[in-house]
């Protein structure tokens, strides 16, 4: 069967090859489609990401979508013809505590593995397979876009993060703002107005999908300078999907009192910023903030993601969808086009 491959660690290794039939036990799936996100391009570009262990190659892909071929006996809950994704980390072999209690998405020690980005191949193939404890049954109705589902897995955790934290104390927010219109930061919108929050979106583009989309939630859009923003909105909440240094710490310096900025863009090390570490400091304090970094989800958050892409209008987030090039040509996955939000590269029988 087919699969794209990569060697991690080398620029432009990017392959479709022929690798073995997934080996059987737990669920056999056929692909359907894989969504393309940062992380992959990093890994194209050989900057991040780690082959099975004896090998070169890995098999990309870890926003999965797919359609069950073969259960095991006694069913594991999941029959053929199931709508499942895969989830993309596993513990750590040690475990580490939180890895033990089933939280493998807060890894303590770091020796956690990720499918198609460390140490396992992913879900970038025509079949793939996947323990039944690792995979999360769909809305048949999410055929075309439940290939979102990883990605609103990590906003449904930064989501629960954030209230966990705020619950520390008394906590009632009102006003969201998210900083991004990528596919992360849409999709933590979508989660802040289901939520019942005024949603505020910031980006810098003026025009296309993405100030649509923000619109067609019902939020609002916004494209001046942060601190503007920020200034005008005091917003009790900011999530945080650019990963761009001076958005982030205007963002921590513009929040209402006992605001919470939530971290989950992934930034190239090694860009130098001049910041007040002082009157940050300050203001941090002043106002009980707390600024936390989130990575990865594990099966609640999987399953929380679930929820609420069933109960999402299927159109917004077609809409999200912007490219979907075929298996043959899924270099093409990785040119960025203008106008683009999420690009899926689909598999097996869809191209
Ligand atoms: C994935 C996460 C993963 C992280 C770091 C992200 O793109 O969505 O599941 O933990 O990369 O490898």
């Amino acid at each position: 069967m087919r699969a794209l491959t990569v060697a991690p660690g080398q620029a432009n290794s990017l392959l479709v090859t022929e690798v073995p039939d997934p080996e059987p036990g737990g669920l056999v799936v056929r692909g359907l489609a894989v969504g393309v996100c940062g992380t992959d391009k990093e890994i194209a570009r050989g900057e991040y990401g780690q082959a099975p262990s004896g090998r070169e190659r890995l098999v990309l892909g870890h926003e999965s979508l797919g359609e069950v071929l073969d259960a095991p006996e006694g069913g594991d809950q999941f029959t053929a013809g199931d709508l499942v994704v895969g989830v993309v980390r596993r513990p750590d072999p040690v475990p580490c505590g939180a890895c033990a209690a089933g939280e493998f998405d807060m890894c303590r020690n770091g020796r956690y593995r990720e499918r198609g980005i460390k140490e396992l191949d992913g879900y970038a193939s025509e079949r793939w397979s996947v323990d039944p404890a690792y995979a999360v049954r769909l809305d048949p109705r999410l055929r075309e876009t439940g290939v979102l589902l990883e990605p609103t897995s990590v906003v449904a955790k930064a989501w629960e993060q954030v209230e966990r934290i705020g619950e520390r104390a008394w906590f009632e927010p009102r006003r969201v703002l998210v900083t991004g219109a990528g596919p992360i930061g849409l999709l933590a919108a979508l989660l802040g107005q289901q939520r019942g929050l005024d949603v505020h979106v910031l980006d810098r583009v003026t025009s296309g999908p993405k100030p649509r989309l923000v619109r067609q939630l019902g939020a609002t859009y916004h494209s001046d300078p942060i601190e503007q923003v920020l200034r005008r909105l005091e917003p009790d909440i900011v999530l945080e999907a650019t990963g761009v240094g001076s958005l982030v710490f205007d963002a921590m310096a513009g929040t209402a009192a006992y605001g919470i900025v939530c971290l989950t863009g992934v930034s190239p090390a090694g860009r130098k910023l001049s910041v007040d570490a002082g009157g940050l400091n300050r203001e941090m304090v002043l106002e009980n903030d707390v600024v936390l970094g989130s990575v990865n989800a594990n099966l609640r958050h999987y399953r929380a993601a679930a929820d609420a892409l069933a109960k999402t209008d299927l159109d917004w987030l077609h809409g999200l969808i912007t490219r979907r090039v075929p298996l043959a040509e899924a270099e093409k996955a990785f040119e960025a086009a203008e106008e683009d939000v999420k690009v899926v590269i689909t598999l097996g029988g869809q191209d």
